[in-house]
């Protein structure tokens, strides 16, 4: 077209060529317009949950930032700064890459299990799907369950945010916030979870927190809290009078200049622990207050401390196991939870479970 109007410009018609022109300059403007304003709209949401770094408003927790300066909370519109050592950076907002802002409202769950589970690690996913992940009735009180990952920080991050998305909207159970998912930034991840409960499953009746690695009996979960308290409530494994680790090759290490006491305060162990609706916001308010050390157990031991709220013992000492307990199928459908030696084992003691007949 504009080799067509340089011809003809040598001709006579000059001024129908500069309409020409004209028309072709606009044409080209409107296309650009379109190209850069109104296709990305309707792309770009899967383009940047994918990419994981350019996050349109749709999928920040910039709702948490509002609905929390509603009820004044967060003090953490603070600039990134480098986290102290053992540290995890916080205050500091974080955004949702994948949520599902809708679940508890759809679902009024009893109880929701929250899973806090490494990105990569889709098998230990499909385990808890296939096993006490599949248990959403028990009784008339309904379970729901979502699985927290921060971004994957392997080299392979593209491919594997890739594979997240399509594992979110095949089972609508992925919750993603963006920080580098890592073992020293899972206190981060607990305080997304209490971010995310406060928000989006306020009227949920209690919330466990529940490592993928462990067996859980969700019919004796909800059995017991069927007799609990309703209000400032928090169980688990208890651990009491805990030594602070002062081992540099420890994996709990913390030194005298980030924690000085030689004893923790009362937490919860966090392979499983479960703890009332309204206390996420509370935890929240001191968690601008307490230091962010990077063991997240430990770390809500020290929000409960500052809040003055004292954890519960479970009803009975053998309900919450740190060390994997052997298969015995009346033991097993007593307990609440403990920690596997690997997935097989997780998976065969919860189907011997559902088989009919006699547990003791
Ligand atoms: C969070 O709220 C504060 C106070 O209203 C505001 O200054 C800040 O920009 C907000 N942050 C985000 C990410 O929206
Ligand atoms: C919680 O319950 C209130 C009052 O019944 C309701 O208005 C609100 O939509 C519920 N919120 C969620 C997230 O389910
Ligand atoms: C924790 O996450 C933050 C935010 O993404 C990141 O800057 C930091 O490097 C992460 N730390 C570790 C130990 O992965």
């Amino acid at each position: 077209m504009v080799e067509d109007c340089e011809k003809q410009s040598h001709g006579s018609s000059s001024s129908g060529c500069r309409s020409l022109r004209s028309f072709f300059i606009f044409t080209v403007f409107l296309v650009l317009f379109l190209c850069y304003y109104i296709i990305p709209n309707e792309l770009s949401d899967t383009w940047a949950v994918t990419v994981g770094l350019f996050l349109p408003e749709k999928y920040t927790i910039k709702m948490v930032n509002d609905s929390l300066n509603a009820a004044p909370i967060v003090t953490s519109a603070e600039p990134w700064k480098p986290p102290e050592p053992y540290c995890v950076a916080y205050p500091h907002t974080y955004n949702l890459v994948l949520n599902e802002p809708e679940k508890c409202q759809k679902e009024n769950p009893f109880v929701i299990l929250i899973v806090p589970v490494a990105p990569s690690n889709a098998a230990a996913r499909d385990t808890v799907r296939s096993t006490w992940g599949s248990e959403r009735l028990i009784g008339d009180k309904t379970v729901s369950i979502l699985f927290l990952l921060g971004l994957p920080a392997s080299e392979e991050s593209e491919t594997l945010q890739q594979n997240l998305l399509q594992e979110s909207e095949k089972y609508h159970d992925i919750i993603q916030s963006d920080f580098w998912d890592s073992y020293y930034n899972l206190t981060i991840k607990t305080i997304i979870m209490l971010e995310w409960l406060h928000v989006y499953c306020p009227n949920a009746s209690y919330a466990m927190k529940v490592d993928s690695d462990v067996f859980l009996n969700v019919k004796a979960l909800v059995k017991m809290l069927l007799s609990v308290p309703k209000q400032s409530y928090m169980t688990g494994l208890v651990a009491r009078n805990a030594v602070v680790l002062r081992d540099p090759h420890s994996k709990w290490y913390l030194p005298k200049t980030v924690y000085e006491p030689a004893f923790y305060p009362p937490y919860a162990l966090g392979l499983g622990y479960i703890f009332t609706l309204d206390l996420p916001e509370k935890l929240i308010k001191a968690a601008q207050l307490v230091k962010p050390v990077y063991i997240e157990d430990v770390f809500l031991g020290l929000c409960m401390t500052h809040l003055g709220i004292a954890l519960t013992n479970p009803p009975d000492g053998t309900l919450f196991n740190v060390f994997p307990v052997e298969y015995n199928r009346c033991r097993y459908s007593k307990l609440i939870a403990t920690t596997t030696r690997s997935m097989r084992d997780q998976v065969e003691f919860w189907k011997d479970l559902q088989k009919p007949g006699p547990y003791c």
